[in-house]
């Protein structure tokens, strides 16, 4: 069975918590069992992983490319959180381990403050799912699926 990595960047370990006008009231663990159900539902493993921290962003990012390249791992869904919309070391990661991403927000990032209109991620991103909330983890899950998963 192949496997998804579903990994969180800075602060989403908060959801649920953090601004719930803008993120909603689910939790970190909710989200992580929404991505292993809708994971059931392709037959697909999905490890889940969050860090406040970039460079375990980056090793995890190392890892999963040696993963998918093994014929592991079909790819990565990434909330960067605000790592995003700053982080030349994990766009240059994402290049470097060739590993696809599809980059996720839950918040619609374009319709907040300007510094979050431009993403280091989108250039290296297989696909962009933004805006609709916590579902938007299942949607790229099953985006991920559709694209890559017969590879
Ligand atoms: C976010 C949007 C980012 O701008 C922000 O820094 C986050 C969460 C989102 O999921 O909407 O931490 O990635």
């Amino acid at each position: 069975m192949k496997s998804i990595l579903v990994m969180n960047g800075p602060n989403l370990n908060m959801l649920g918590q953090r601004e719930p006008a803008l993120y909603g009231h689910s939790t970190l663990a909710d989200v992580e069992q929404l991505c292993r159900d809708t994971g059931d539902k392709h037959g697909i493993a999905v490890e889940c992983f969050q860090s406040n921290h970039e460079g375990e962003l980056i090793d995890a990012l190392h890892r999963a490319g040696r993963a998918v390249k093994e014929g592991k791992m079909i790819g990565v869904v990434f909330n960067a959180g605000a790592y995003t919309h700053t982080s030349i070391a994990i766009y240059d990661a994402i290049k470097a381990a060739e590993v696809p991403v599809i980059e996720v927000h839950i918040s619609n990032v374009h319709a907040r403050e300007s510094f979050r209109h431009h993403s280091y991620l989108s250039p290296v991103a297989e696909g962009i799912i933004v805006g609709f909330g916590v579902e938007g983890y299942a949607l790229a899950i099953d985006g991920l699926v559709a694209k890559l998963g017969s590879q």
